[in-house]
């Protein structure tokens, strides 16, 4: 594996590898690091699929609001070689936030509709930042496909509706949300929690599940109103856990539903404070 830092030398090596080897694939895993098995994961199925495994680590000022962590964000770059190593990256890139945006964007990539409910109703601006990295890093590492989490699900629409809008050449491959083994969604914020906190919040994948139960047995009789009661209901029995949302839609298209019925698949999404820290979780639902 080898540490690239500016976007030249990134542009250089994959066009060497390229020149070399004509039919070869591209993957890249866009991150902004504390690495975990979630983060490995998506580079495992990079590595499955294609001959060259780009991650990139870049923790992205433009996708945190004023209040939110972006400087005390974990980072422990030892750390994150070794797992992505380990997990099969050929090229770690890590952009300097200088070289990334010398000067203010004058450009910024919005996408409509997906973007309105969820994290982009409670984080203004977040996917503006998400979409704008993200088609930065698209045209630096000029990837034939890229590797994104369920863990996610909003994220993932967001940016297969830019990619399909915006004629971009590269294919989204979206990868399942890897958890602990108590059911808790591996990320990089877990280590914000004390250890009450980490205990209750066990309480998302739990919500979820009983939902999931919930809609499988009576999927055809319920409205999302029930579903969100029954989530908001289970996620109060946690008394440090505090709702931001707990949201039945349909999905992709993360529009609103009355019967579940009225859409092929539904998302059970929750975000849920714990102190400062705030936990998302989801769960995708075939209907017909
Ligand atoms: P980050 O939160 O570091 O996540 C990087 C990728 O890892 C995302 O695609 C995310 O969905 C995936 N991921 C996180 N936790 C996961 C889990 N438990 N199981 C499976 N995949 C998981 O998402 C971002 O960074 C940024 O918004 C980024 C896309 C890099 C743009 O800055």
């Amino acid at each position: 594996m080898i540490i690239i830092r500016s976007i030249a030398e990134l542009r250089e090596h994959i066009k060497a590898q390229r020149v070399s080897n004509p039919d070869l694939q591209v993957g890249f895993v866009p991150t902004m690091g504390f690495l975990h098995e979630g983060h490995a994961s998506l580079l495992q199925a990079a590595r499955k699929q294609c001959g060259l495994v780009v991650m990139s680590i870049f923790v992205n000022p433009l996708q945190f609001g004023p209040n939110e962590d972006f400087e005390s964000y974990p980072r422990d770059e030892a750390r994150d070689r070794e797992v992505a190593e380990e997990a099969g990256a050929d090229v770690l890139f890590f952009p300097q936030v200088k070289e990334m945006y010398p000067a203010p964007t004058k450009t910024v990539v919005t996408v409509a509709g997906v973007t309105e409910r969820l994290c982009g109703a409670s984080r203004p601006g977040h996917f503006d930042g998400v979409a704008t990295v993200v088609t930065k890093l698209f045209n630096i590492v000029q990837p034939d496909f890229a590797f994104f989490g369920l863990k996610d699900a909003q994220q993932v629409s967001v940016i297969e509706q830019m990619v399909l809008d915006l004629n971009m050449p590269v294919r989204i491959v979206p990868c399942p949300t890897l958890r602990e083994a108590d059911g808790l969604a591996k990320s990089s914020r877990n280590v914000y929690l004390s250890p009450e906190e980490r205990q209750q919040a066990t309480v998302l994948n739990q919500a979820l599940q009983a939902a999931e139960s919930l809609v499988k047995e009576a999927g055809d009789e319920l409205t999302s109103a029930d579903v969100k009661e029954a989530l908001s209901k289970r996620i109060a029995e946690a008394p440090l856990a505090v709702i931001d949302y707990a949201e039945v839609l349909a999905y992709p298209s993360l529009e609103p539903v009355h019967k579940l019925t009225e859409a092929e698949r539904i998302i059970l999404a929750l975000a849920v404070k714990f102190g400062k820290t705030r936990l998302i979780d989801n769960r995708i639902i075939p209907i017909h």
